[in-house]
């Protein structure tokens, strides 16, 4: 594992795991700093010069060329596993569709299904691995991935298999999600069915083969009921698993809530959303995840109210959804850049929404999330002069250099400092 000192650090910026409940968010900034890294770990961050002279010349060392230091950025909620594309049904909904009323037609989350019927796991992963190089471009050194698509157990199975096959390949470190999305066609008409086959088959068969950690569910008009949804959260809370909800996206329906009856990780989408189930939410402590880019991408639905939320004391971690549907993208800059347009957010708020509160969702925290001794040496470095022209960029803004415990995994020298 390595060892190294990555000296001329022009500025260090990081929250601090100490600081975790502090409004406003601080980051600790170090002017020329230095981080020294053993086994792969952060042993020390300091001065650079002050390190370049007690570290042991043994250590190999590499000059940041005074660039920025950012912790790894975590993308907490993706669906990255998908075949084909849905390039028209984005064009049919800019031009008036509407989402819901293509999905009841077949279209939508029914035809990314149909993909995954037909494809292989070579396939899946084949075409996978491409968002998670963009996705690593862009500064993401921890991804939650989603099944989803697969509706059917033989569909989710392939998927929740790719993951794992994905996991094995690229750099990031990964946190795996079983999605229970809506129901597969052929089993419209056995809806209660499918429920207790989800319950009482799928969910243990995912955490007996540890396939992945945490249970998901679309709660919403068009998906599943309040009711099916806590069903099948209890039975994965049973078996051991976190849960989530992907809540409140196109109404109040009800998913906010359970994320706060169930003591869910997280509640994520949470674009409708009034007072009482931010109370809620905070009380039960659960962290909301707001997905700006597919806000963005979809043109219909209404910005999460990120202040708001951040002001009643609510955790606010910010994701790209990444997903061929609703936000086809894994610029984590551009959400950023959209929650602080739509948001209002500070540049240290938005930091610590797409690293130590996005790392705490995952249950990370102890791992990843913040640059600080004993964790993982897993940052980027910036031509940028200042950290707020990541968000300033409008979504193009690229790290020159990538690194996962304590090793370089993506150096792009192309990387032009422009603001
Ligand atoms: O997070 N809302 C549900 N699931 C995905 C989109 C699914 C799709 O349209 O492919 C989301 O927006
Ligand atoms: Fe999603």
């Amino acid at each position: 594992m390595a060892s190294i000192l990555i000296h001329n650090i022009r500025r260090l910026i990081t929250p601090l795991a100490a600081n975790k409940n502090d409004s406003g968010h601080p980051l600790h900034e170090i002017e020329h700093a230095a981080v020294w890294i053993e086994g792969g770990v952060i042993k020390e961050i300091g001065n650079s010069r002050d390190l370049m002279k007690r570290v042991p010349n043994t250590i190999e060392r590499r000059d940041a060329q005074e660039s920025l230091m950012l912790p790894g950025f975590v993308d907490c909620h993706t669906h990255p596993v998908f075949v084909g594309n849905r390039a028209g049904e984005f064009f049919m909904r800019n031009r008036g569709a509407n989402y819901l009323d293509i999905a009841a037609a077949g279209g939508g989350i029914h035809a990314s299904a149909k993909k995954i019927e037909d494809a292989s796991i070579e396939q899946i992963v084949r075409e996978s691995l491409p968002r998670f190089e963009s996705s690593l471009s862009f500064g993401v050194t921890t991804i939650e991935c989603k099944s989803g698509y697969g509706l059917t157990w033989k569909g989710e199975e392939k998927l929740l298999v790719a993951l794992r096959e994905i996991e094995k390949i690229v750099p990031q470190k990964m946190s795996k999600t079983f999605l229970i999305h809506v129901v597969p066609k052929e089993w419209n008409a056995k809806r209660e069915e499918f429920s207790s086959l989800v319950t009482e088959e799928m969910i243990p068969e995912v955490a007996e083969r540890a396939l992945a950690s945490c249970v998901d569910v679309f709660c919403e008009d068009g998906a599943f009921t309040v009711n099916e949804s806590r069903r099948f959260l209890t039975a994965a809370k049973a078996e051991g698993m976190t849960v989530t909800i992907h809540a409140n996206q196109f109404g109040h329906s009800g998913g906010a809530l359970l994320a706060a009856e169930l003591g869910a990780r997280s509640a994520d989408h949470l674009e409708y959303l009034n007072d009482e189930e931010i109370r809620s939410l905070v009380d039960a402590g659960v962290a909301g995840v707001a997905l700006p880019a597919c806000v963005f991408f979809m043109g219909s639905i209404p910005y999460p109210p990120m202040r708001k939320m951040l002001d009643s004391g609510m955790r606010l971690a910010i994701a790209t959804d990444l997903n061929p549907g609703t936000a086809m993208t894994e610029s984590i800059p551009f959400c950023m850049t959209a929650a602080s347009i739509y948001g209002r957010l500070s540049i240290a708020e938005l930091i610590w929404a797409v690293t130590f509160d996005a790392a705490r969702v995952l249950g990370y925290e102890q791992q990843v999330g913040s640059l600080e001794a004993g964790k993982s040496a897993d940052f980027s470095l910036w031509d940028v002069p200042n950290i707020e022209s990541i968000a300033y960029l409008l979504g193009s803004s690229k790290p020159r250099q990538v690194w996962i415990g304590g090793e370089s995994v993506l150096e792009n020298d192309d990387i032009l400092e422009r603001y």
